[in-house]
C-alpha cells in the first residue's frame, strides 16, 4: 500500500545509506528491523503540496527513519540538504549520522577555535574519519589515534599526528590538548585528564573500542557511569556523553564543506542492500575502517 505524501514532506527515492552502530541494536528488534537506517542520499521524486525549498528531481542527502529502504519519506524542513554536484550518493550516503555526530562534538560541544589542539580518539571509523576532516576545517592542529593498519588513512585526512594505540598510550604523552573527543571509550576520564589542559574541554562520543563482543553493553555502561562520577570533580568541562540531533542547517553545513573538498566522505567497504546482514557483520566486528556504504537500486519510476 503506498502511504499519502504528507503537504510538508519529499519522497525521495534513495541511492546510497550508510550502516551505523545504532542500527545493530534496531536491527536486532523485530520492530526495529521495519524502519531501519537513517543515513540516505538519493533524487526527490515527489514533494508535498506546502514544499517551497525542494522540487522533484533534486538530488539530496541527510537523514531519516527507514532510509535502508528503496524509498522514504522526509519531512522537508528537516535533517535534508542538497546534495554538491561534485560528491556521489554513494558517499553522500554516509554523512548523516556520523557527519552530523562530528560536527555537533567539535563545534558545539568542543566548541573548537582555530589553533585549538584536537585530539580524537577513535579516529578511523564512522565519526573518526568525519571528525579528522572537521576539526582541520575548524582550523584545529590535530591528533588521532587508531590502530596500525588506519595509521595511513587518518593522515591522508589531515590529521598532523597519528597516535597508533597498539604502540602507545596517548593518555602518558607529554602533549596537552584544548579539546578531546572521545570515540572509542578506552580510557577512563581521570586518565584522559592527564593529557587535557586545565581549561580543556572533554566530549564523549561513544564507545567503539569496548561495546562490541561479548560483555560489552556492561563494559559501555560502566565507562558511561565512570565518566560521569569522575566527571564531578576536577575543572575541565566535560560533556561525559550527548547524543547528535539530526537538522537542515547542520546538512547545509556539511554540504558546504563538500562543496569545498574540505569533508570528503571515506568509505572503506561498500555493500549491497540485500548483503546487509554482511554488512551488520562487519560493523559488529567493531574495527570497521571509514564509512560502510550500502548501495541501494532505485525503483523504476515515481511513487504512484
Ligand atoms: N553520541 C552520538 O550521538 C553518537 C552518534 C553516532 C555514533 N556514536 C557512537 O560512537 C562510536 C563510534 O561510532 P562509529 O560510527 O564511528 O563506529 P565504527 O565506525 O564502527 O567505529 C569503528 C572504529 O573504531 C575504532 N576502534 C576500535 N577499537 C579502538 C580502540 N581501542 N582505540 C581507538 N579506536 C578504536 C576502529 O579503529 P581500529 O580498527 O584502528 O581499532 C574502527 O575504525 C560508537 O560507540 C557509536 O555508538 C555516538
Amino acid at each position: 500500500m503506498t502511504r499519502a505524501l504528507p503537504d510538508d514532506a519529499l519522497q525521495v527515492t534513495v541511492c546510497g545509506s550508510s550502516v551505523n552502530p545504532v542500527d545493530l541494536f534496531a536491527a536486532s528488534s523485530r520492530r526495529g528491523a521495519q524502519v531501519l537506517g537513517t543515513d540516505f542520499a538519493g533524487t526527490v521524486e515527489a514533494v508535498g503540496r506546502k514544499v517551497t525549498d525542494f522540487r522533484a528531481g533534486d538530488e539530496v542527502f541527510g537523514g531519516g527513519k527507514g532510509a535502508l529502504a528503496p524509498s522514504m519519506i522526509v519531512a522537508a524542513g528537516g535533517a535534508v540538504a542538497l546534495k554538491p554536484a561534485g560528491v556521489s550518493f554513494e558517499q553522500a550516503g554516509t554523512v548523516g549520522v556520523a557527519g552530523t555526530t562530528a560536527l555537533q562534538a567539535l563545534r558545539d560541544h568542543g566548541r573548537v577555535q582555530p589553533g585549538a589542539r584536537v585530539l580524537i580518539n577513535g579516529a578511523s571509523g564512522g565519526v573518526g574519519t568525519f571528525a579528522v576532516q572537521i576539526a582541520k576545517a575548524l582550523g584545529a592542529e590535530v591528533t588521532g589515534v587508531c590502530s596500525t593498519r588506519n595509521v595511513e588513512l587518518v593522515r591522508s585526512l589531515g590529521a598532523d599526528v597519528v597516535i597508533d594505540y597498539t604502540k602507545e598510550d596517548f593518555t602518558r604523552a607529554t602533549q596537552r590538548y584544548d579539546v578531546l573527543v572521545d570515540i572509542a571509550g578506552t580510557h577512563s576520564l581521570a586518565e584522559c585528564r592527564r593529557v587535557m589542559t586545565t581549561a580543556a574541554r572533554f566530549v564523549g562520543v561513544g564507545v567503539a573500542g569496548v561495546q562490541h563482543g561479548e560483555g560489552g553493553g556492561r563494559r559501555a555502561a560502566s565507562h558511561f557511569l565512570g565518566t560521569q562520577l569522575q566527571a564531578l570533580a576536577g575543572r575541565q568541562k566535560v560533556v561525559p556523553i550527548f547524543i547528535a540531533k539530526m537538522n537542515g542547517a547542520d546538512m547545509r553545513f556539511l554540504a558546504g564543506l563538500m562543496e569545498s573538498r574540505q569533508l570528503v566522505p571515506a568509505i572503506d567497504r561498500s555493500f549491497e542492500l540485500g548483503q546487509l546482514e554482511s554488512a551488520f557483520e562487519y560493523l559488529r566486528e567493531g574495527h570497521a575502517r571509514a564509512k560502510v556504504a550500502i548501495r541501494i537500486r532505485a525503483p523504476a519510476g515515481p511513487p504512484t
